[in-house]
């Protein structure tokens, strides 16, 4: 089929080459010249696994990328509209790209099309679209709107488009679903996974991925709730994990023995830093803004987002405890981006701690092996700031080191050698990436999250200092 896809981010180039890989004919679109054209070069904007194969491999072929919108409207049956939506200063989200994209593919509707909302969006934003397309003359007979909601993770968005939990197609007319079905078949039938070329993940002829069929207003709640769901379980953990602190529990253990429950899983159970990233926070405060919105009491929101920001506080206390004072310190922050598998460092939990340890005096040299550059453009560095050319550079002469980011690569240090290279062995490690055990038997003091601290045998364990 052929099929345009409005915006070339995370959501919009992964919908585009995926489109492709399943064998339809694309066209991805942005009004970005320069992305465009380094996509057109061959370059590849993102850090996404599997992203730069299949741009080499459906580049000029199965996916083209282009800056003008009014052809491939015309040429296409479905319109995926994948700009950001980034939050507004209510918490809102800020509609006006969407808004812009919906009036531009008015211009170019001659027959029927379907227009399909992918981005992240409030309830009602169908209705929304429609209303703009029938206010720039479009005839209601030429066009139906769907919303087919993405629940791509960033690092593993390839394998989570073709791969997915489930696909929902949100629209309230039967000749627009059907188009989102024909374009969803060789996942829904299985066929794509009988490739020989077909990338692995967990579907399969056998288990094809199911789809969804529901009204627009459903999914577009679909996907706010989702994402909010997930915010809460891992605020809910955060919640516990301080609690077993203050009772001298462990976290771990705790989530392990709640997660063997099957109704509730172990998935989104890691205690930590809180999440970040361009989703989590902003679709939680969005979600919120459209409760209030429908006059709906939905305070639970507000506290997800709560014991989220504490847990910066949390972290950063635990370094206060461990080292006392922070001015002139030398630490090693491992980890910059909001997650592993990324270089996305926005709302990153990692840059905002390094800004309070930067304001308290501290002097931090910080790695991390894909979100350097990113980061440099929003904390460029400075006398206290300095970015690492490897790992263990990071921890040279370092008085503690931080584990802020869940890279696999930071679980799997030479402790030995990392040790060997530091000021004093301390790591205060904010996504329990080790055992407590293996880290005394290395020697190092081990500060985590939700578990008691650890000292090595010779040292005394400090009394326990209220911050
Ligand atoms: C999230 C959702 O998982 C996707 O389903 C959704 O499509 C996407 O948002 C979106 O709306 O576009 P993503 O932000 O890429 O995906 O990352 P996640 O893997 O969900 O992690 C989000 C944050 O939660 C990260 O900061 C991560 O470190 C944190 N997290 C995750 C925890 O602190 N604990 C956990 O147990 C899991």
């Amino acid at each position: 089929m052929k099929i345009c896809v409005v915006g070339s981010g995370y959501v919009g180039l992964v919908a585009a080459v995926c489109f492709a890989e399943m064998g339809h004919h694309v066209q991805c679109v942005d009004n970005d010249e320069a992305r465009i054209k380094l996509l057109r070069e061959g370059g590849v904007p993102i850090f996404e696994a599997h992203l730069p194969e299949l741009l080499a491999k459906h580049r000029d072929r199965g996916v083209r990328f282009i800056s003008g919108l009014g052809e491939a409207v015309a040429e296409s049956e479905a319109i995926f509209i994948a700009v950001g939506t980034p939050q507004g200063d209510s918490g809102a989200a800020d509609l006006s790209y969407v808004e812009a994209v919906v009036s531009q593919i008015a211009r170019g509707i001659r027959d029927y099309k379907v227009v399909v909302e992918k981005s992240t969006v409030p309830v009602y934003t169908n209705d929304w679209i429609r209303r703009v397309l029938h206010r720039h003359g479009v005839d209601p007979l030429n066009f139906g709107v769907v919303s087919n909601p993405e629940f791509l993770r960033e690092g593993t968005a390839i394998s989570d488009f073709l791969h997915p939990d489930r696909i929902v197609v949100g629209a309230n007319e039967e000749r627009a679903a059907d188009v989102l079905r024909r374009i969803y078949e060789p996942l829904t039938t299985g066929s794509y996974y009988a490739r020989p070329d077909a990338l692995p993940g967990s579907c399969s002829m056998q288990q094809p991925a199911p789809l969804l069929v529901t009204s627009a207003q459903t999914a577009e709640l679909i996907k706010h709730a989702s994402n909010a769901f997930l915010a809460l379980k891992i605020s809910f953990i955060n919640a516990v994990s301080n609690l077993a602190e203050a009772v001298d529990a462990d976290i771990e253990d705790i989530a392990a023995g709640m997660g063997l429950d099957t109704r509730i899983g172990p998935k989104f159970l890691h205690a930590g830093l809180g999440y970040g990233g361009s989703c989590f926070p902003k679709d939680v405060a969005a979600f919120h803004w459209v409760a209030q919105q429908r006059g709906v009491n939905f305070q639970l929101l507000r506290e997800i987002r709560r014991i989220n920001d504490t847990q910066r506080e949390v972290f950063y206390n635990k370094v206060l405890a461990a080292l006392w004072t922070l001015r002139g310190k030398r630490l090693a922050a491992l980890g910059l981006a909001y997650k592993g598998g990324t270089d996305d460092v926005r709302e990153s939990p990692a840059l905002e701690i390094i800004r309070k340890l930067l304001k308290a005096g501290a002097q931090v040299t910080a790695y991390d092996p894909a979100a350097m550059e990113r980061a440099q453009e929003v904390l460029p560095p400075g006398d206290s700031l300095r970015y690492a050319g490897y790992l263990y550079e990071a921890a040279a002469n370092a008085d503690a080191v931080l584990i802020l980011t869940d890279w696999p690569q930071f679980a799997a240090l030479d402790l030995v050698h990392l040790k060997q290279v530091m000021r004093f062995p301390i790591m205060i490690d904010g996504r329990n990436l080790y055992k407590p055990q293996t880290m005394i038997d290395h020697g190092f003091t081990y500060v985590s999250m939700g578990r008691p601290a650890s000292y090595p045998a010779q040292q005394d364990k400090p009394r326990k200092v209220a911050c």
